[in-house]
Order: structure tokens, then sequence, then C-alpha cells
């Protein structure tokens, strides 16, 4: 039985190893080339945008840009309850506080809960487009434009979505990309920071110039991840589940990364950030990068695929809007214990659908909250779906007849209850 990963390096093909492979046995050519900038100038083109920026990570991408602003410390900024806490650091990082706004039924900010949190404070607004599901943007900047505030925003998740007529990411004052493991495009770790204003453009640029350059060990970790996730642990997997053990195993001994540090769970400042972006990753974002269509198209037909075949069982999922592209397919089961159950269940068919973003409304599920500033009850219905949320994958490695898996299991598992 073939099994279907949610997330280890869900976008890599086999012509994404050959060129890790090929960067790992020749290191320092690929180390002189500029494909960082290759990559910048790739996605300066794509967006239209006048400034991009390569960073080592989306993380480092918005440290720079809030450090450019210099806001004094204590200055707020309004976050999503329901976000990653890559996003709610770089925050914390430069002295401000997160102030968190509840989601609506689309895991996006609930717009109508933002005012009243709007205080004297409050410098900008950070919008993440969930899983690539755009926030309406018009109403973001009316609001924005009504209280003088900075809009930033976290596109981390929809790399080629609009709203109306233009990009995501072409709508703030300044925005951030990611390329990490398990985003639209992937390089392991990597990002971008973008705007259109020149004296913030040239402010992050320095940014990044000051940044330090990741080490080659570093380096080297990333560049092994898409060989030995496809060589080993997934292999494994069939095994006992033997190939999770054995990934753990790869990221104790430091033969591999995590995708976050321990001490970022803590909301601590890590020696990652702000990096730049090793040219010896941006050639692994760029080669995804020419696939950027093929991957939104494919993950449009399996989302179009989970919503007509899901529609008669009893879950509920976020909206079909023009525009948005599926990072994954949210479903929303009717109670933590049917998504648990669910999740369970798929697993025994080996159906890996654990991603983290499960049980918290700041994933991942073991981070210190309290060190995120972030106040158990604030955000209830962020709390509430994050226990029922199940994200079906739409990425390229699953197939039209994973998808119809996935889709029978979960049927039979409705089925059985
Ligand atoms: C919503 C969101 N924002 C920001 C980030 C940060 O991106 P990166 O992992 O490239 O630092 C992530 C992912 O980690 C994310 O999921």
């Amino acid at each position: 039985m073939k099994p279907v990963f949610s997330v280890l390096s869900p976008n890599v093909e086999q012509d994404d190893i050959r060129l890790a492979q090929n960067v790992l046995e020749n290191i320092s050519d690929y180390q002189r080339k500029n494909y960082a900038q290759q990559l910048a100038e790739a996605v300066r083109q794509y967006l239209s945008a006048d400034y991009v920026i390569p960073f080592q990570s989306g993380r480092s991408a918005l440290w720079a840009i809030i450090r450019s602003y210099q806001w004094p410390a204590g200055s707020q900024i309004i976050l999503p309850g329901f976000t990653c806490a890559a996003a709610v650091n770089p925050v914390i990082w430069s002295g401000l506080e997160p102030v968190f706004i509840d989601v609506d039924h689309n895991l996006n900010i609930d717009l109508n809960k933002v005012e009243p949190k709007i205080s004297k404070k409050t410098r900008a607004i950070l919008i993440q487009h969930t899983f690539g599901l755009p926030v309406e943007m018009d109403r973001v900047k009316d609001l924005a434009q009504r209280h003088n505030l900075v809009v930033i925003e976290d596109c981390a998740h929809s790399l080629g979505a609009y709203f109306q007529d233009r990009p995501v990411g072409s709508w703030g004052e300044a925005s951030f990309f990611s390329f990490g493991r398990d985003k639209i495009l992937s390089s392991v770790f990597g990002g971008v920071a973008t705007t259109n204003d020149k004296k913030l453009g040239s402010e992050i640029k320095q940014a990044a110039q000051e940044g330090s350059q990741p080490s080659r060990g570093w380096i080297k970790q990333q560049l092994r991840h898409p060989l030995l996730v496809d060589r080993w642990v997934q292999p494994y997997y069939l095994r006992g589940e033997l190939g999770r053990r054995l990934l753990l195993i790869l990221q104790k001994t430091r033969i591999l990364s995590k995708a976050m540090t321990r001490r970022e769970k803590r909301g601590e400042l890590t020696a990652m950030a702000p990096m730049k972006m090793p040219n010896e990753l941006a050639v692994l974002a760029l080669n995804q990068f020419t696939k950027l269509d093929r991957y939104n198209n494919h993950r449009q037909t399996i989302a179009d695929f989970y919503r007509s075949k899901l529609k008669k069982l009893p879950v509920s999922m976020t909206d079909d809007k023009i525009g948005r592209v599926y990072l994954k397919f949210p479903i929303i089961l009717s109670d933590k214990e049917s998504a648990d159950g669910l999740l369970k269940h798929l697993r025994r068919q080996k159906i890996y659908l654990y991603d983290g973003w499960k049980d918290t409304p700041i994933v991942p599920s073991d981070v210190d909250l309290a060190a995120m500033r972030y106040h158990w009850g604030s955000c209830p219905r962020a709390e509430d779906l994050s226990g029922r949320i199940v994200n079906l994958p739409t990425h390229i490695n699953v197939s039209a007849e994973d998808a119809a898996r996935v889709v029978q299991e979960i049927e039979n598992f409705f089925a059985g209850l």
C-alpha cells in the first residue's frame, strides 16, 4: 500500500533530489554563483514588485521588515490568533508586543474583531493568508488607513494566490514569503521580503547585508533533507513507522535540521535569524519556482476533488474563493474526538496527515504559549478550530488515486462511527 504523506518534503520530485545531490557534491561551485539574486529577480518579476530581498527563512525576512520600521519597544503588532511561532517570534525579538485577533471560519483573521483591539501603541497589522486563502485586502487597507497602521502580509502559505486582480504580497507595504520545507515551494529553508517602498526596500536590504551567512554545516543539513527523506525516512515508514524514529535520530544527531529550534519555541532569539539566503539553497528554490503554476494547478485539481466528494459528509470546509491556492485542504470535524479519531484511522491506513497544525492556536503544538504572549481563551474560535481540524494534502506527490484513497478512508471512518 503506497503511503500518503502530508509533510516530509511534500514538494520534492526526482529532479529536486538530483539537484540537491549535485549541490552537495559541488558545494563550492554553487556557493560562488548568484542564485540568491536570481531567485529574488524571479520573484520580483512574478509579483511585479520593486524590491525583493532574499533571506534564509520567512521569519528572518519578517524580522528584517519589522526592524526596518524602528518602532519603539512596547509597540503593538496585530496578528491572527491561528498562526505559527515563526511569525510571532520576529515581533517578540524586536521588543514589540503581539496582539492576537480571533479567526473567522476560514482560519483567517476576523476583520470584524480588529478595531476594538487597536490602541495608541498599535503600529501594524500582520495579515496571514492561511493555507493560501486570501484575506479581503480591500477591507484591510481601508481599516489600516483609518487607523494609520502599516499592513504587512504574511504570504508564507500563499505564493501564487490573488486577491481581486493583484497577487497577495502586493497589497501590504511590505510582505514576506517562505520556501520552508512544507510550503508552496520548498528549498527546506528560505524566504524573501518584498516591498515597493524605496526607503523600506533599502533598509531591508541593509538588514540582509548585515545578516550572517549560514555555516556550511547548516547548509549541508538542509541539502540532505530531500535526499534522506526520500531514500530512508519515507520508505521506512512502511515498516512499523520506523521512518519516524529514523527522522528523529537524524535530527538529534544533526544530520538533518528541525524546522524550529527548542529556543524558538520558547520565544528566544536564535542564532539563525536574520541570515542571508545561501546560493546553495536558492538554486533549489529557483528550480522549484519553474514549477509554481503546475504545483498550484495540481493543488486546485485535488482540492476540487476533495470538495466535490466530501460535501455529503459531516465536515465543514473553508470557502472556495477565486484566487486562492490550496497549500492544504482543511476540513473541520464536529468535535476534537472525531478529528483525533480520523487522524488515527487514516494513520492505520498509512495516510499520515498530522502536520502540526493541531490543538493549539500557535503551532507547533509544543510551543510555549506564554512565551508567545498568547493567553489561553483570548481567541476561542482559533482554539476550538485547532482541535477539530484535519488538513488534507494537495501537493504534487498526491496523485488522483491517493486523493481517492484519502476520501475513501474518510468515508470508511464516518461509516464506522
Ligand atoms: C503562517 C506562517 N508564517 C510564517 C512562517 C515562517 O516561515 P519560515 O519557516 O520560512 O521562517 C511560517 C512557517 O514556518 C508560517 O506557517
